[in-house]
């Protein structure tokens, strides 16, 4: 089971960075970057969904990696979850250009594959770092809290349904918010605190 989970991630690797059709691919083949897909255990109990690779993760194909991925590589520490054990990534698999904020038609362009690892992973929790990240999934499992914002939901846990079961799915701010905000990291470093009784 572990290595069909690990060889359908694989697969899907290998379609994202094939798909000439999605609309940063230009950009990703351009600028020499390269997609990130996502990392970590296919057996993963909690994952992680970001907003779309900056430039040092296009340049070495891995999610979390820059400044924010420091950030949340100590947020994790500090739950004793290590970054091999959960499953990383994001809604857009490419860098934006000047790492704008992703347009709507990219989000609907690279869905399908982050809807593809949920399908496979089918983690307990899901920890949307972001508005969004946090949008998206609040649609795709049709939950009551649509349309509230994340200042609203941040650090509470949701009940959710998907297609293998009911999981958690809890709505942080995005790591990249706090690095130059105190009051920000604080707040996220209590919220993480939830994830707790889930690693
Ligand atoms: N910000 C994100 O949302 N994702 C990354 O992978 C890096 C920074």
């Amino acid at each position: 089971m572990a290595r069909d989970k690990a060889a359908q991630l694989k697969a899907l690797e290998r379609q994202v960075r094939n798909a000439a059709d999605l609309p940063l691919y230009a950009y990703r083949k351009e600028n020499e970057y390269q997609a990130v897909v996502g990392e970590g255990s296919p057996e993963a109990r909690v994952m992680f969904i970001g907003e779309a690779p900056g430039k040092q993760e296009a340049l070495k194909g891995r999610p979390f990696v820059g400044s924010a991925g420091r950030m949340l590589d100590g947020l994790l520490e500090s739950i004793g979850l290590a970054r091999g054990d959960a499953y990383i990534t994001n809604i857009l698999k490419d860098r934006p250009p000047e790492n704008r904020a992703p347009q709507p038609k990219e989000i609907e362009a690279y869905t399908p594959y982050l809807r593809k690892q949920i399908e496979i992973i089918q983690p307990r929790v899901i920890v949307t770092l972001g508005r969004f990240a946090m949008d998206f999934i609040l649609g795709e499992f049709r939950m009551p809290e649509q349309g509230q914002k994340i200042s609203d939901l941040h650090g509470r846990p949701l009940k959710a349904k998907a297609s293998f079961g009911s999981l958690i799915v809890l709505p942080l701010f995005h790591p990249a918010f706090a690095l130059y905000r105190r009051d920000q990291k604080e707040t996220l470093e209590k919220d993480f605190q939830a994830l707790k009784a889930y690693v």
